[in-house]
């Protein structure tokens, strides 16, 4: 039987940046033998794309009809969990986690025409069920009626802590106080954007995970997800 037609949960993860969703999200997806998405790679890919094309990323109306215009694919990695994004063919990976992309990501999730379009194909993905999906306003918008809605919070410290080990840990130099600040940064401008700011939906499960291993935070969701099974 594919995983589509066993119709599992969807588990809709959001939460501030930095707080480890998708380490999280992957491994309670791969104890369940469900896929996984990060939805802000969707935003990357079309950012990505609107970059190669010279497309201005402060023009909405350009970046809603390039979003309309791509072949939009969701294809899993050999390991059958984690879903990429595929725009006209072409799986796109490295390129969007340039820092010009991620720069500019956050202007074209601004755009109301791009967040339909999104909007649309992750509620596809999440129709087939069996699959944890990651993002903003994933558990307020995208679907608030999901079998389980986690909202991740950990202490700006300690995900400043963590973004700085994962930097060193891939051989880059990251300085905590630096990235302390930026991370302050970020959350005023998700809590502050005018469309779909970071809100914790009010049914969610709050996970505070500041003195918690990712492991444990992941035990935590497992625990939830078999009681209700
Ligand atoms: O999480 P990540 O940095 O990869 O997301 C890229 C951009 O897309 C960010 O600005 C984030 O706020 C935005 N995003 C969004 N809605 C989602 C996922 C990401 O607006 N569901």
């Amino acid at each position: 039987m594919s995983r589509a037609s066993r119709k599992g949960f969807v588990i809709a993860i959001d939460g501030p940046a930095g707080v480890g969703k998708s380490t999280i999200g992957t491994l309670v997806a791969k104890e369940l033998g469900y896929r996984f998405i990060n939805t802000g790679d969707m935003y990357r890919a079309l950012t990505w794309k609107a970059l190669e094309e010279g497309i201005d990323t402060r023009d909405g109306v350009a970046l809603t009809r390039l979003a309309e215009r791509l072949a939009w694919d969701f294809k899993a990695n050999e390991d059958g969990v984690i879903i990429r994004t595929v725009i006209d063919g072409h799986p796109v990976t490295t390129q969007i986690r340039e820092e010009r992309v991620g720069m500019n990501s956050s202007l074209v999730a601004g755009v109301p025409g791009v967040r339909r379009k999104l909007r649309a194909l992750q509620r596809k993905l999440g129709n087939q069920g069996s699959i944890v999906m990651e993002g903003r306003a994933i558990t307020t918008v995208v679907f608030p009626d999901a079998a389980f809605k986690v909202y991740l919070d950990a202490s700006i410290e300690e995900r400043a802590r963590r973004r700085t080990k994962q930097l060193r840990g891939g051989g880059k130099k990251a300085d905590l106080s630096k990235i302390r600040e930026s991370i302050i940064q970020r959350a005023m401008q998700d809590l502050q954007r005018r469309i779909n700011p970071l809100r914790q939906a009010e049914d969610a499960v709050v996970i505070d995970s500041t003195s918690l291993t990712m492991l444990e935070v992941a035990g935590k969701i497992l625990e939830l997800v078999r009681r209700k099974r």
